[in-house]
């Protein structure tokens, strides 16, 4: 037997030496939940493919949020149901929309909650698409990248009067992000930030969210707008984009199949970077564990922690809630 070797076991023999010698902490402050909301009253509808997740009406939204915050929990991320879909998603910038009457309560409620609100257009027009199309024959789509910044401005302003600390576009437009900056400059929201999905890929795990927000394509798919799987270098130029047009967090997203990804942008930029462990990420775990084929806590702390390990600082889950009740009880 070669003498001597490296015991590298030594630390690993008692909970308390493996907590102290740990190189990546999640905590409750990483993290920040995402909710859907739709009209209505006393309203919470569950969400088929998301076991445990719900729509909300507003008044019951409040009520859901504030219980996170004992768990630590101090960021949302909004969705918006709206009561009609038209071709443009009028009610993505509409002055009474979901999404604004759902800052402004939640605010009135707790001035402290930092709320992020989710700037697209899939879940507001007839035809599923994240923007304004332009038609080119009858079968021939295209989404129009600059008319669609028009109303990527107009809906960043109307969410920042209503009080979101963030805005958080996800409709992989072209220059949205230095519109968005201006736009708020101009409109005196100096202090409202900006977190991009920068490097957003069109990922089937996207699957049970396009149930949850009400916002499958009508045709086609997102692949001209979303990026391809395949690219990482083009990620990095996304990424460099949005931080030079003003991005004060760059996200990628999905996670779990994208943590070289997360861990290049970080090496690279050294900005904020969030991860967004999406839907489908979600729902197989759930799955999964319904089945009794995963342990179900332990998967989601393995699976969080390994974006912080690849060089996330936020992450966006839905299974927040259930991490931050776990971090609060795991014992030494
Ligand atoms: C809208 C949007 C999507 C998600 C967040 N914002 C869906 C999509 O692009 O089709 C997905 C989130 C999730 O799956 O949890 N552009």
């Amino acid at each position: 037997m070669p003498f001597p070797f490296t015991r590298l076991r030594r630390l690993r023999q008692s909970p308390v030496l493996r907590r102290m010698v740990r190189e990546t902490a999640l905590q409750a402050d990483d993290l920040i939940e995402p909710f859907f909301v739709r009209p209505g009253r006393r309203t919470r509808r569950p969400i088929a493919a998301m076991p445990g997740c719900h729509q909300f009406s507003v008044d019951e939204l409040v009520k859901e949020v504030a219980l996170g915050r004992p768990l630590g929990i101090g960021a949302v991320l909004l969705f918006g149901i709206p009561e009609r879909k038209d071709s443009v998603g009028s009610g993505a910038y509409a002055e009474n929309g979901i999404v604004q009457e759902s800052v402004r309560a939640l605010k009135a409620a707790d001035p402290r909650l930092v709320v992020m609100t989710d700037l697209c257009f899939c879940g507001y027009t007839d035809h599923g698409h994240c923007g304004i199309l332009k038609k080119k024959g009858p079968k021939d789509w295209e989404l129009d990248n600059d008319a669609t910044l028009d109303l990527i401005r107009k809906t960043a302003v109307s969410q920042a009067r209503a009080g979101a600390d963030l805005i958080a576009p996800s409709g992989m437009m072209d220059g949205m992000v230095g519109v968005i900056r201006r736009a708020l400059d101009e409109a005196g929201f100096q202090n409202t930030g900006i977190m991009a999905y920068s490097a957003k890929y069109a990922s089937a795990f996207y699957g049970p969210f396009r149930e949850a927000a009400e916002s499958p394509p009508g045709f086609g798919d997102r692949a001209s707008y979303q990026m391809d799987s395949a690219n990482a270098q083009e990620a990095l130029r996304e990424v460099a984009e949005d931080v030079q047009e003003g991005a004060d967090i760059v996200m990628v997203k999905p996670a779990l199949a994208y943590l070289d990804v997360i861990r290049r942008v970080k090496e690279k930029f050294g900005v904020p970077v969030a991860a967004y462990n999406v839907s489908g990420e979600f729902a197989m775990v759930k799955a999964a564990a319904a089945k009794g084929w995963l342990d179900e806590d332990r998967s989601i702390l393995e699976i969080l922690t390994s974006f912080k390990r690849a060089g996330a600082d936020l992450i966006i889950t839905y299974h927040a809630r259930a991490a931050a009740r776990l971090l609060q009880k795991r014992d030494w």
